[in-house]
């Protein structure tokens, strides 16, 4: 399924070293500012899991029921190895999601522009409490720097094809406005990077 991954994606340490870079000490907070959110006990469906650091520091000590899904078998085989559910899968490619009391998506919804809605919709349809959307709106890939933005669009190819298109805050807001009263609140992580949105999938139907 992997053709040829990004440097960054390679394994975990990578992964964390370069979201260390981006995020500096407000790299833990990026975490925890979605792990508030989950009540202990409760079961969680993690999209684009990533090599598990939610779970693995944020999650299984509160007991969280926690299934990942990514389409990096390094990274699904790590949350399995550290008593998560890992699951392979290319999301992109539409099938049903399990049914979670909180489905997540975090630092990856960019990943499905220019058209997120059926991701989201597989979500909202998977949720049994809420679905959660922390995504990043400051980027280097959209940044000033064209060296630097360059480099990040070319460092973020999960093996499916480089991902260019990114959110920004902006155009992050305009998405979750377009999802009317399912939206029960959303603000800006510490360092301001990532805006979390919380949704109440039996809210208002998106527009
Ligand atoms: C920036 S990382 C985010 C990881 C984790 N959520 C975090 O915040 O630490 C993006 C992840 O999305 C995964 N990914 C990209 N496209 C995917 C797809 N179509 N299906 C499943 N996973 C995908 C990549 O393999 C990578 O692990």
């Amino acid at each position: 399924m992997i053709v040829a991954v990004s440097l960054v994606y390679r394994n975990a340490l990578i992964y964390e070293l370069v979201m260390l870079g981006l995020y500096g000490r407000h790299y833990g907070g990026r975490y925890r500012s979605v792990a508030a959110l989950i009540p202990a006990g409760s079961s969680v469906l993690d999209l684009c899991c990533g090599p598990g650091v939610l779970f693995d520091r944020y999650l299984r000590a509160r007991s969280v029921d926690y299934t990942g899904i990514d389409v990096n078998p390094r990274f699904v085989a790590r949350v399995n190895r550290l008593g998560g559910r890992g699951v392979l899968d290319d999301l992109g490619e539409g099938r049903p999601l399990p049914e979670a009391d909180t489905v997540l998506m975090q630092a990856s919804l960019y990943q499905f522009l220019p058209d997120p809605g059926p991701i989201l919709r597989r979500m909202l349809r998977a949720a049994r409490q809420q679905v959660i959307l922390a995504e990043p709106v400051r980027n280097l890939a959209t940044g000033h720097n064209p060296w630097l933005a360059a480099l990040a669009r070319r460092q973020t190819d999960p093996g499916l094809g480089a991902r260019t298109a990114r959110f920004t805050e902006a155009s992050f807001d305009a998405f979750i406005a377009g999802l009317g009263q399912r939206v029960t609140r959303s603000y800006l992580i510490p360092g301001g990077r990532e805006k979390v949105a919380v949704l109440d999938p039996r809210g208002g139907s998106p527009s």
